[in-house]
């Protein structure tokens, strides 16, 4: 069983705040105060350009990628690090339309990231060959899978709602048809049990600066399955993904298996930041965080329902559907989360009008929840939300 109150002093949260938006972006683990320290002033302070070698910086991205590997059930190999989600989502879906040159179709939902859809517009509109990018409703993802298709490319958990896809569902239909897969796992990693290599996927991507907790613009990652490993072409043929990249050669020649997804210099500071994240996951079950995240989802919408009545559930209520973020409706929601963000409680909003709320057992506990849904009753019954500055809105929402 996994101890959750260890893994809770794993991490810094403020006095007084309640985070409730660990899907967003994830506390501050306290060990990476000091690697960050460690890979600044000794490996790179002490060692210079010698870091490469002495510190083992060129071989961390395939090392982290191995550490989530673990999480998402990826065998060891099949991850490597670097770079953002949205460049991580251009290289997967390159590389697989060229392993399907006959057909023309991709097919993603409206519940998809907004990224993700812009970055296969661009792939599209770079490749002019006609290809079509298919945005259908989430419930008609299956429906939509025939022998036109190349790739399906869905986010598993909508950054919107936490609807759940059905990964193994959806890979056995497009596998039947000949289509490829592609998932991003933004709010799966760390958040729901994953199992890739047993539903058979072809790429996985996500960001570990949610609920991997690597920090701010922390370095996504990709996965591709064994059988593809040596057969994608990199779209992104940087030189940290040839075969050997310190013989300086003119042309490019695809490094061996996931080595070949790397594009440029990885960001060593940033990886040593989630490398130390990824600590907290030791010995963490990911059944037993799935277990927990339920229960403290569920409460959270008995709870919510019972003391505030103008929120409407945004969610399945079905937790078997649900990942592990609950939304809540309001035709104010912006203005309502600045308002419970003043005394404390801190979630999201995302337009037009979902308050998000991420349940994070590692860090997060019952008393986290009874206490967020205490200021939820509180500026909610008194519409505390209604004042002009909570109506203002920031660069970032
Ligand atoms: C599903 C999904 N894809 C992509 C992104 C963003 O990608 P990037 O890390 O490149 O900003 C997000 C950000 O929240 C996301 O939720």
């Amino acid at each position: 069983m996994t101890d959750f109150s260890a893994t809770r002093a794993k991490f810094h949260i403020p006095d007084g705040i309640i985070y409730l938006d660990g899907n967003s972006l994830g506390p501050l683990p306290i060990a990476a105060k000091a690697r960050a320290a460690k890979v600044i002033e000794e490996e790179w302070g002490g060692e210079l350009i010698k870091g490469w070698n002495t510190a083992g910086w060129m071989v961390q991205p395939r090392k982290v990628g191995d550490r989530i590997a673990r999480l998402i059930g990826a065998p060891e190999g099949s991850v490597v690090m670097g770079d953002t989600l949205s460049i991580k989502v251009y290289q997967a879906l390159a590389s697989a339309l060229e392993m399907r040159p006959d057909r023309r179709v991709i097919v993603s939902d409206n519940g998809n990231f907004p990224t993700d859809l812009y970055m296969a517009q661009g792939l599209i509109a770079s490749l002019g060959r006609g290809h079509e990018l298919k945005v259908v409703d989430p419930e008609a993802v299956e429906a939509a899978i025939d022998e036109s298709v190349a790739a399906l490319m869905i986010t598993e958990v909508d950054y919107r709602t936490g609807r759940k896809h059905d990964m193994a569902k959806l890979i056995a239909k497009a596998h039947a048809v000949g289509a490829l897969v592609i998932w991003d796992l933004a709010h799966s990693a760390g958040a729901i049990p994953v199992d890739l290599k047993g539903a058979g996927a072809d790429f996985a991507v996500g960001c570990t600066y949610k609920y991997l907790n690597g920090g701010p613009g922390a370095p996504a990652f990709i996965y591709v399955a064994a059988e593809h490993a040596d057969a994608a072409r990199p779209a992104l043929s940087g030189w940290m993904g040839h075969e050997a990249p310190f013989a300086f050669d003119q042309d490019y020649r695809p490094g061996n298996g996931i080595e070949r997804m790397r594009v440029g210099t990885p960001p060593i500071i940033a990886l040593a930041v989630l490398d130390a994240a990824l600590d907290a996951w030791e010995g963490v079950d990911m059944a037993d965080v799935r277990r927990k995240s339920i229960e403290l989802s569920e409460l959270f919408i008995r709870e919510v329902e019972a003391r505030c009545p103008d929120l409407v559930l945004a969610s399945p209520r079905d937790s078997a559907v649900r990942g592990s973020q609950v939304s809540f409706r309001h035709p104010q929601g912006y203005a309502v989360m600045q308002a419970l963000i003043a005394p404390g409680l801190i979630g999201d909003f995302r337009a037009p009008d979902a308050l998000r709320f991420g349940f994070t057992p590692l860090y997060i506990g019952e008393e986290e929840v009874l206490g967020a849904v205490s200021i939820m009753e509180d500026v909610l019954s008194k519409r505390s939300w209604d004042k002009p500055e909570y109506h203002r809105r920031g660069l970032v929402t």
